[in-house]
């Protein structure tokens, strides 16, 4: 019998653009996710979130839901263009309590019905008109994201148990602005590396901010961290591990937890940027204390070197295979592992979680972990019987929370668990055609139905042991 600790957090989590809607309402200007949406062939069906599951207005049936469900905590995020929509490179701009009251209520609705609020300050939908100056390429991107970040912290970090700065900056930066598939859609390796840097002093200027405007409150980041296994026992392969663990892993693990930018990754770079924007000081603004880290782990990768011969993939968005978010890489290959795969054509090995979780811990002993997104895509819906028999996702949770639970007895201090995702809802670049909820969403009614997974994961909660 698989069983955790005795306060071992359980959560579900959501992002804003992914679920709100609402995107005009309320003084909301338009993120870069909007912009993109609305740009023919970006998103699968150029589908939008413009709706999404109309979150925005039914925050409080949802919160009842997730109480149903026994939810202790609830990772949302909040989105920038709604708490300063005026935002410009050089002035943060008014203050909107319109786009803040929401939020207000959603954590005061959480804290009635006994569940933990744990806001994301940023999950990719940056202002615009942020963007338009430069976005992530721009130092002063990060500036006024400190700004943002302490007016969130001094409305709501009173009722926040836990504050993440970022989620996943590593998608932000590559996936953003060097393979394009996501907003704000550039192919440019050396603007995603000064993104990657942006986005590091981000969270340190974000981590001070809410330390001194809501001290009670835990301050964390959310990486998705790869776990990378060679493809062979060659020298080449086993380089070529190293080589995308530091441009994924540990160019933003070291900066944040170590105050310094590992050798190997500026060196393997230096083709492509002289690193120039990283400014004296920043490295000590960005080395802030953490009380947690946040890991999103999905599928393992297997890496390997390119045979010679072949051709690399073009970084610049002008060949004909799609921009590679491995900058400086290119000569890296992913070969395919053997599925079974999810929805998403992701491999399943919850092994890569274990593993993860057990490295964190022995390089960063004392440093509390949280495992803030894990889950499965899978279509099921409804049957002629009304309910959603998603099997394959229970089996994937399984997997996957006994190897949580197989970090812990390998000495990792995991402190709890977000499900990705309580609802079904807009999976970025795929549009609806993902589905993650545990609570399947029904885009032209909007009605909600706990899949199978979602009375399982109660029970899960209800009784802190995997069911046998
Ligand atoms: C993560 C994102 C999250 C969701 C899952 C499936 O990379 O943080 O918003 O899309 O993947």
């Amino acid at each position: 019998m698989t069983t955790f600790p005795p306060g071992f957090l359980w959560g579900s989590a959501t992002a804003s653009y992914q679920i709100e809607g609402a995107v005009a309402e309320d003084g909301r200007t338009p993120s870069i996710w909007d912009v993109f949406s609305h740009t023919p062939g970006k998103v699968l069906g150029d589908d939008t979130g413009d709706v999404a599951d109309d979150h925005y207005h039914r925050y409080a049936d949802d919160v009842a839901l997730m109480a149903r469900l026994g939810l202790q905590s609830y990772r949302f995020s909040v989105a920038w263009p709604r708490i300063t929509p005026q935002v410009t490179a050089d002035e943060l701009g008014p203050v909107n309590p319109a786009g803040l009251a929401f939020y207000d209520r959603l954590v005061d609705a959480l804290l009635a019905a006994g569940i933990a609020p744990a806001a994301t300050l940023y999950h990719w939908d940056l202002p615009q008109a942020l963007e338009d100056a430069g976005g992530w390429t721009d130092r002063r991107t990060a500036e006024r994201f400190g700004e943002y970040a302490a007016v969130v912290a001094e409305r709501l970090g009173d009722r926040l148990s836990m504050v993440i700065t970022l989620n996943e900056p590593w998608c932000s930066a590559y996936l953003g602005y060097a393979s394009g598939v996501h907003a704000p859609g550039r192919t440019e390796p050396a603007a995603a590396l000064a993104a990657v840097h942006h986005l590091n002093l981000a969270h340190g200027l974000a981590a001070s901010a809410v330390r001194e405007a809501a001290p009670g409150t835990d301050v964390a980041l959310t990486l998705n961290l790869g776990w990378f296994q060679p493809a062979s026992g060659s020298a080449e392969d086993a380089d070529a591990v190293r080589r995308v663990d530091g441009l994924q892993n540990r160019v933003f693990l070291d900066p944040a937890l170590n105050g310094r930018y590992p050798a190997d990754v500026l060196e393997d770079t230096a083709a492509v940027t002289d690193w120039s924007f990283v400014r004296e000081g920043d490295l000590e603004l960005i080395h802030q204390p953490l009380d947690a880290l946040g890991l999103n782990y999905y599928f393992p990768v297997l890496v390997g070197r390119a045979a010679p011969g072949r051709a690399p993939e073009r970084a610049d968005g002008h060949g004909d295979e799609p921009a590679s978010p491995w900058v400086a890489a290119d000569d890296v290959e992913f070969p395919q592992l053997p599925g079974p795969y999810t929805d998403m054509g992701w491999p399943i090995d919850a092994e890569g979680m274990r593993a993860l979780l057990v490295r964190l811990s022995q390089e960063h002993p004392g440093l509390p972990l949280y495992v803030t997104e894990n889950g499965a895509a899978y279509g099921d819906g409804p049957g002629p019987d009304g309910a959603v028999h998603d099997e394959q996702r229970i089996a994937y949770l399984r997997g996957h929370l006994e190897a949580v639970a197989q970090a812990v007895e390998d000495g990792a201090d995991v402190r709890g668990y977000f499900l990705w995702s309580l609802l079904d809802n807009f999976e970025w670049a795929y549009g609806y055609s993902k589905r993650f909820g545990i609570v399947h969403v029904d885009y032209d009614t909007q009605v909600r139905t706990p899949k199978d997974s979602a009375h399982w994961y109660a029970e899960v909660i209800r009784t802190g042991q995997l069911p046998g």
